[in-house]
């Protein structure tokens, strides 16, 4: 996979870490002033892609991370190559959590985490009205060349659902 551009300010901490720790060249205004602009590029392109919503969520990525005991969890690899998981925890019939994982760039992350956002407190019944073109329709805005992560993160979800009806119909038999 090729990185996406908008990943590469997660990037900017770390080189001015590493030009500290190594001490090769000193941390100027020069440098400063080119991260400065670098960043600025890098948010300019990830709001083009992602939206203003998407990129809100993209600087603050919620439901990210596993949960532990949960009740259904799916992980599926895309045609990019990239990885989604989603994991649900149901209380009285209703998603009370759910969350995200994935190896993805900052698209597949936000369409992640509107994908688990949207899922929280639904029913069995209403969780495939969660589609990809619903997660783009939270984002505000999402390039025709990242559609595919929303449809990634809504056939994840999906497959988190079918897992759990199949656990809920071997307990009530
Ligand atoms: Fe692969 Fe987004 S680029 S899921």
């Amino acid at each position: 996979m090729t990185p996406h551009a908008a990943d590469l300010i997660l990037l900017k901490p770390a080189v001015r870490d590493q030009v500290h720790a190594v001490g090769k060249i000193d941390m100027n205004n020069d440098l400063d002033s080119f991260l400065d602009n670098l960043q600025e590029q890098i948010f300019d392109e990830a709001k083009d892609v992602l939206g203003e919503e998407g990129f809100q969520r993209w600087l603050n990525p919620r439901y990210r991370g596993a949960i532990e005991n949960s009740d259904a969890h799916a992980r599926i690899k895309g045609t990019c190559g990239d990885t989604m998981e989603i994991f649900l925890k149901f209380e009285d019939n209703q998603v009370k959590d759910a969350s995200y994982l994935t190896d993805g760039c900052a698209s597949s992350n936000v369409c992640g985490s509107f994908a688990a956002e949207s899922a929280i407190g639904k029913s069995p019944d209403e969780l495939p009205d969660i589609t990809g073109k619903s997660i783009m329709e939270k984002l505000g805005n999402l390039t025709e060349e990242e559609e595919h992560c929303a449809f990634l993160a809504a056939e994840t979800l999906k497959e988190a659902l079918n897992k759990y009806m199949i656990k809920c119909m071997k307990k009530n038999k």
